[in-house]
This record gives C-alpha cells, structure tokens and sequence, in this order.
C-alpha cells in the first residue's frame, strides 16, 4: 500500500489533515514525537474516520529511526508539519528552533533523498513576510526581514526546499504559507491541543470565555485601521487540511517548474474587536476584556491575495470568522467539561 508520511500529524493542523486525507482515499502514516500534543489524538481521528492511522513516536531529528519508517513503508510523499511554533519562544531561545525546525527538515530532505521520495508539502508560514507594507500580500511580495527566529526558520526552510529542488529535478514540493489557523473539526473529537498555554487570539478568547481566564488582553486599539485594532486572516483549520489533500494532488500534475508556493488564508481581513465579536454573537455571553498596550512586533494588519491558489489548486475557503468561533468554542466547551 502506497502511504503518505505526515510528519507531526498529532498536532494540531496535521491532526485535521490526516482526517481529510483519509475521507479523500489516502493512508497516511505519522511520525510525531508528541513534544506539543497527545497520543489521545489518535482516538479522536478513529472515531472520525473510523480506521486505525498508525504513529511512530520519534523525533524527525532522529536520522536513525526515521530511516527505519521509509524503510518499512512504501511511503510515497510526506506533508512536513512538524515544528516548534511558538514566536516568543524562539525569541528567547533561537537554537531550540534552529535544531528543530531546520535541523528536522534537512534531515527529512536526506531521508526522502535516500529513499527517493519525491513529494514534498511543507508548512510555511504568513510570518515569512514580516512587515509587509503593500496588502493583500501575493506569493510576490519580497519577503522582509523576519521578525523572530521562527518566522526565520520558515524562510530558511522554504530557500532549502527551493536549493533542493533545483539540484533534484524529479523532486518535486510545494510550500503553503498558512495565514492564521484556528478553529476545530465539526464533530467536536479533535482541535487545538496544544500542550504549552495557548497565546494565539482564538483560544485566548475561548479560553477566557469559558472562565479558564478571568479576563484577556486587546493589544492595542490605536492602530491606523477601521476600529484600532490589528488585522489579521484566519482561515479555519478543516478549510485549511483540504488545501492539504489538494496540494498533494497537484504535485502530480507540475510539469513545467517542480516547485510552487501559495498563500492560504481566506483573503479577508478581521481585527481583534471584530472577532471578539463574533465570539460573543456564536457564543450567546461577553467577553471579559480590556484594552492594552500593543504587543511588541505585532504586525499591524496582514491579510492574503489567495487568487494564486484557488486558481491552481482548486481550493476555496468554505468557512468564516463565525464558523471558526463556533468550532472553536464548542471544542472549548467539551475539553472543560
Ligand atoms: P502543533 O505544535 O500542534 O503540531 C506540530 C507537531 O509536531 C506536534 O504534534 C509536535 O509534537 C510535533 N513535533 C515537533 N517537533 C517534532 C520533531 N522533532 N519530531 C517529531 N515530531 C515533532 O502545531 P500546528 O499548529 O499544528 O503547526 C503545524 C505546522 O504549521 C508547524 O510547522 C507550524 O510552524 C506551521 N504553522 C502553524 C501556524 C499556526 O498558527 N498554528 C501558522 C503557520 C504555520
Ligand atoms: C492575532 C491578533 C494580536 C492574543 C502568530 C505567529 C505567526 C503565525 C500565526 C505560525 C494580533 C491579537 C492576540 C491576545 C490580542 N504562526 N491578540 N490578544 O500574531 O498574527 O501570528 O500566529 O506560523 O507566525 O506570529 O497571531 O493569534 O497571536 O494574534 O489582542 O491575547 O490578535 O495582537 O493582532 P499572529 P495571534
């Protein structure tokens, strides 16, 4: 049987992605060492898809082990999610993210070369863009300096994939820029699950909402935007896994260049203030919030041209801010209960 390694497939995004790939035909295996997520995942996608998705728990880093997975399975592409992704973090300790995001890439690249893997999807991300003065931004903005070691590493790693691909010309990849994923599976068994405290908007309002908060933060309301607040692109998670599937359909049809990149958000922007909103509206409660101070490095507003990847992969967002929030809360609801 044909496979599809999906390294960091308990973690969030690739959790949701495994579920998609599996309702599209494919049989994914997961190689994810559990550093940021739990092995009850595994339940969960079961109880969605209903078949067994085998994981081995290694570390991507681990040249060794990871051999032993090609060599027993005849694992034909791999979707690349495992990372440290925490920005701050990074910030305080760059050679943790350095080791991990681009040490487990290379050696992911020297195992699917010796075993002449020639399907890459690798997670990227709208950090790679830093500051970027003209929206929306498009695959061609110029990336800017980033603004932390993470954003960094996805630079580093996307430049590696690109240095590979030109060496390797039957290597073929495809790297996605995710805009800002959140939100959870409609059936309730999976979401975000993060093992260290969440600090993206989505589950700090969840979070807050349902009291494991007493109160939250709006970081700014005095930017030059329509209510002050920042402006950023979620994109549902499930919305995003579907890019997933479709990306690795279309590695199979590149025929001219071998490597491509898209953006994936929704191509809308929402502030703070807005989705605090549409969290009270699915919700039925307030929020219990104030304005702050901004946060250091925060971009003011950042949002996504997707024409280049509903024209060539096929993909359009199908879910909203609101639908984002309604998932995410119930998934909220449910783990606290
Ligand atoms: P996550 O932390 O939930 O998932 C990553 C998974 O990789 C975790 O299960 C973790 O245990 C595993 N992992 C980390 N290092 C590993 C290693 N050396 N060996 C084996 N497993 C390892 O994160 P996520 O939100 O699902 O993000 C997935 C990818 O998408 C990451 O590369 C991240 O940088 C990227 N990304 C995430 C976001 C976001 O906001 N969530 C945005 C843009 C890009
Ligand atoms: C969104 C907005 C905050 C928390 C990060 C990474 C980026 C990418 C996506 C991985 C901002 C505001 C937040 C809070 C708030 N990840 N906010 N109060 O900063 O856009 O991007 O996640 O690749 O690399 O940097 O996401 O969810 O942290 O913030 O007001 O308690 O919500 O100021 O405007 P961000 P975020």
């Amino acid at each position: 049987m044909q496979h599809i390694l999906v390294t960091g497939g308990t973690g969030y995004i690739g959790s949701h992605t495994v579920v998609d790939l599996i309702s599209q035909g494919y049989h994914p295996i997961i190689v994810d060492n559990q550093s940021n997520s739990s092995l009850n995942v595994l339940d969960g996608i079961k109880q969605i898809v209903d078949s067994e998705v085998i994981n081995y728990s290694i570390d991507i880093c681990d040249r060794e082990a990871l051999t032993q997975v090609f060599e027993e399975n005849n694992i034909v592409g791999v979707i690349h999610f495992a990372a440290y992704k925490s920005v701050n973090e990074s910030v305080n300790e760059p050679l943790k993210y350095f080791r991990n995001n681009i040490g487990g890439l290379n050696t992911l690249l020297e195992v699917m070369d010796a075993h002449k893997v020639n399907r890459l999807i690798f997670s990227s991300s709208c950090s790679v863009y830093g500051n970027a003065e003209i929206l929306p931004v498009t695959e061609q903005t110029p990336l800017a300096e980033a603004e932390s070691p993470y954003g960094r590493t996805k630079q580093i790693g996307e430049k590696m994939i690109q240095d590979y691909c030109q060496a390797n010309g039957n290597f073929k990849a495809i790297n996605l820029r995710y805009f800002n994923p959140a939100g959870a599976h409609d059936s309730n068994v999976i979401g975000e699950l993060s093992l260290n405290p969440p600090t993206n908007l989505v589950p700090v309002i969840t979070e807050t909402g349902i009291g494991k908060r007493s109160d939250m933060t709006v970081f700014g309301d005095d930017y030059p935007t329509r209510d002050g607040s920042c402006i950023r692109d979620y994109i549902h998670v499930m919305d995003l896994a579907a890019a997933h599937t479709l990306a690795l359909k279309a590695l199979d049809r590149m025929i001219e260049n071998n490597l491509s990149v898209y953006n994936l958000g929704i191509g809308e922007g929402v502030t703070v203030l807005e989705a605090i909103k549409a969290f009270e509206q699915v919700s039925g409660q307030s929020l219990n919030y104030q304005i702050g101070p901004r946060r250091e490095g925060d971009v003011m507003s950042i949002y996504a041209d997707t024409s280049r990847v509903i024209a060539e992969l096929g993909w359009s967002p199908t879910r909203d801010i609101n639908d984002i929030m309604r998932t995410a809360w119930n998934w909220e609801v449910k783990r606290s209960s």
